[in-house]
């Protein structure tokens, strides 16, 4: 088993250790949940050994379904080993629905189905606030290059087909989400970071409750209750 050493990093949700393997390191998922690029600040109990369950049944049904991650396995309830990438700094979403920054931007009324998916990237850096990036401004910055830029595409809406799936399954309807990638020593793009009520947004199939962050980040109440709806029933179809 890999052992644990020093903190290499604190993000907002998760704290990230070295390990005594060069190639692995360990991610331990906080209580803490923040919004408007932490300008507030919660946590509920549980809320880090929630996400790992979601993340992990997640990433175990991509990897059946042919996507890599840098899932590896758990070593306790809130602590997943994974493959040491270099990450890339996009935070690239994907909607179906309009919803959040889209609604926003466009004027466009949240709940109206898009004809198709699609993918958008945004700059990772916090000091920035996260910018909308096009392609051309991600070749300008040298964040990645143009076969790069297809294959996260790529990528993307293929875990998009992967997640609608196993969210209807739960009776959830997978509204938008947001994942991160990173390279393996060998260039091999591989996906990172989590998956969960943080970093999707997820309505109820019947009624259209919203059951993620977006509980939080709007003050509707029960976000606990929301994570954990969420938990028993993806587990309930897919295991943990
Ligand atoms: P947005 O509508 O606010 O741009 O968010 C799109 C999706 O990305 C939504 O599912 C929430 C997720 N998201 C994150 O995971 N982290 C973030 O910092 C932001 C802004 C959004
Ligand atoms: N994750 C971002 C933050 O912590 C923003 C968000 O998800 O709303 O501030």
């Amino acid at each position: 088993m890999v052992k644990k050493k020093d903190l290499l990093y604190e993000g907002k949700a998760k704290k990230v250790y070295l390990t005594d393997k060069e190639e692995f390191l360990v991610t331990e998922f906080k209580n803490s949940l923040t919004a408007f690029n932490a300008k507030k600040l919660g946590s509920f109990e549980n809320k880090g050994v929630i996400n790992l369950s979601i993340t992990t049944t997640i990433f175990k049904y991509l990897e059946k379904n042919g996507i890599k991650t840098h899932f590896v396995e758990n070593i306790s309830n809130n602590e997943m080993v994974v493959r040491r990438l270099k990450m890339i700094p996009l935070e690239v979403v994907v909607r179906n629905i309009a919803a959040g920054s889209f609604s926003s931007r466009f004027n466009i009324p949240e709940g109206e189905a898009f004809e198709k998916p699609f993918v958008e990237f945004y700059y990772k850096n916090d000091a920035l606030n996260d910018p909308l990036l096009t392609d051309e401004h991600v070749l300008t910055l040298k964040i990645a290059n143009q076969n790069e830029i297809n294959e996260l595409k790529l990528k993307a809406l293929k875990i998009n087909q992967a997640l609608i799936t196993m969210f209807d399954k739960a009776d959830i309807k997978l509204v938008d989400f947001k994942i991160e990638f990173g390279k393996l020593g060998s260039g091999e793009i591989v996906l990172g970071d989590e998956i969960s009520p943080d970093s999707c947004r997820l309505w109820d199939k019947k009624t259209d409750e919203k059951l993620d962050k977006d509980r939080f980040r709007r003050d509707l109440g029960r976000v606990q209750e929301s994570y954990e709806e969420v938990v028993t029933r993806i587990q309930k179809h897919w295991g943990k």
